[in-house]
């Protein structure tokens, strides 16, 4: 069991990515499923304000995720969801929805049974402090503001969305605000995770660190 938390652009859903297909292990992105309780709840015509409705909407919520993390095979309620996943539009209104407490609760379980053999790797904010306590690696993925920012309108420019550098980095500013000061499952490194600062580091290199404190650890890769 490896857990990678880390603020949005810090690049954990690569990492987390590329760690389980090299091991052969099991992924959970659990923002995936913060998103998808927010395209539920934005279909619905929820608002943030709605818990109780949006807890509930969150315990019913039929999702389907492929172990090789590709997003085109994510489905709500046996819908793919496409590009909408990463939109700015859910970005929004997942931070709002991962800071109430009914809707946390209501998906622990859910995010807890992904942990099967051979193992698991689950990124997320939460997955070292509160979600899986006793994963034997845990690992903080951070990197500067304006490194995330630049990485995240790389990876929107890509896919065809128009958006404006500065508009980004103050919305990175002010989700991972929220993330940070939320009563519930705060954004922070567990108090046995292993920091790494990915602003000036490839992915080539994140993982070269990770390998190595895998084999610390005797986890073969
Ligand atoms: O990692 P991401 O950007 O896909 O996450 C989407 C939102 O969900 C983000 O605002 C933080 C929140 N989240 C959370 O609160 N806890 C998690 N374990 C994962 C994501």
């Amino acid at each position: 069991m490896i857990t990678i938390d880390g603020p949005l652009g810090s690049g954990k859903g690569t990492i987390a990515n590329a760690l389980a297909s090299q091991l052969g292990w099991h992924l959970l992105d659990s923002g995936a499923l913060y998103r998808l309780v927010a395209i539920a709840a934005l279909d619905a015509g929820l608002g943030p304000g709605d818990e109780e409705a949006l807890a509930e909407l969150a315990a019913r919520l039929d999702v389907q995720f492929a172990d090789s993390g590709d997003d085109q095979e994510t489905k709500l309620n046996g819908a793919r969801v496409g590009a909408r996943l990463r939109s700015q539009e859910v970005s929004a209104m997942a931070s709002r929805v991962a800071a109430l407490a009914g809707v946390r609760a209501a998906i622990v379980k859910r995010q807890q049974d992904f942990r099967r053999p051979p193992g698991l790797v689950a990124d997320g904010r939460d997955m070292g402090t509160v979600i899986f306590p006793d994963a034997p690696l845990k690992i903080y993925l951070t990197a500067s503001v304006e490194v995330r920012a630049q990485r995240r309108y790389k990876q929107l420019k890509e896919k065809g969305e128009s958006v404006n550098l500065s508009r980004l980095f103050r919305d990175i500013e002010e989700r991972d605000k929220r993330d940070r000061t939320r009563r519930i499952a705060p954004l922070r490194p567990a108090a046995d995770a292993v920091i790494i600062d990915s602003s000036e580091l490839s992915i080539k290199e994140v993982l070269a660190k990770i390998k190595h404190l895998l084999e610390e650890k005797d986890i073969s890769i």
